[in-house]
């Protein structure tokens, strides 16, 4: 494995891989990597030739006010863990060459990055989408692989792949849960025993959701209502409870089609995101079993 921090390092590495035949997979991160992130690198690794784990705190995602600094920045164990998940390299480059002075070119998705998280947080996607066009310039991959925890993000991330020809495969893949539900993201760690344990109120309520739908509840305001009770009981501050369309990500009033039901709640300084996804007419027997009821 080796690490390289310029651009055009990058791009002539992956030029080389290209020009052998080998295909390219890329992980965008932003480092301390946990089991979400290495499961996106296994599905990499084992779907292309080589694997670039990019790892870039992005600047251009936080907002003044929020945790950009605090962000846990473990460069020592994420390498340790990419070595031993079979990453080739590790992108890790400098604000400075990603960001030079006079930086003035912004990629933006419209509609799609406009409700869910980017009513509390309007510079978010248009930060990810801008870092998320460098890192793809300077990986050349054939396919990029996120997770769908971050379900907008994921949209986003697609969607502007496809409209500017970039001629790469977005692919998205399931949240990795801790054994009591919990989505795992490097944002966990901020949460003190007490907040983590509230915390489990999140998955809780989207899980009942879930099997509140597979039982063909398909009103909007039935399902909204009752993840909002259940998490006002523990969350701190509830950002959003919203079900979207799964592709436009636009509100809902009837599930007719996939849907995504995503929520965003403050525990303590630390605000946490989950989703599931969710699309009717599929046979029950297809579909993950989970426990909990819609009687909140
Ligand atoms: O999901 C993340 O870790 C980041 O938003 C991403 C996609 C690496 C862009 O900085």
């Amino acid at each position: 494995m080796i690490i390289i921090d310029s651009p055009k390092a990058m791009r002539d590495w992956s030029l080389q891989q290209r020009a052998k035949g080998n295909s390219v997979g890329c992980v965008p991160t932003m480092g301390a990597l946990h089991d979400g992130h290495l499961s996106l690198v296994k599905a990499s690794v084992e779907s292309c030739d080589a694997t670039i784990l990019t790892l870039f705190v992005n600047p251009a995602q936080f907002a003044p006010h929020e945790d950009f600094d605090q962000y846990p920045r473990t460069f020592e164990s994420d390498c340790a863990k990419c070595q031993a998940a079979g990453v080739d390299v590790i992108y890790a480059p400098k604000a400075s060459s990603m960001y030079p002075e006079h930086y003035a070119t912004y990629v933006e998705v419209e509609r799609l990055q406009e409700g869910l998280c980017g009513i509390t947080r309007p510079h978010f996607f248009r930060g990810v989408a801008t870092v998320v066009t460098k890192l793809f310039n300077a990986t050349l991959p054939d396919k990029a692989f996120f997770g769908l925890k971050d379900g907008q993000q994921f949209t986003v991330i697609k969607r502007m792949a496809r409209d500017l020809d970039m001629g790469i495969e977005v692919v998205g893949l399931p949240t990795v849960r801790e054994a009591d539900g919990l989505a795992m993201s490097s944002r966990n760690q901020y949460l003190s025993v007490e907040e983590r344990t509230r915390a489990l109120c999140i998955s809780k309520a989207l899980f009942a959701a879930e099997a509140a739908m597979a039982q063909g509840e398909t009103n909007a305001k039935t399902i909204l209502h009752a993840v909002k009770t259940t998490l006002a009981k523990d969350v701190d501050e509830i950002d959003y409870v919203s079900l979207v369309d799964g592709n436009e990500m636009t509100p809902v009033t009837t599930i007719n089609g996939p849907v995504m039901l995503a929520v965003a709640a403050q525990l303590g300084n630390t605000r946490l995101i989950d989703n599931i996804r969710f699309e009717p007419n599929i046979p029950a027997s297809v579909k993950p079993a989970r426990e909990g009821s819609l009687s909140c």
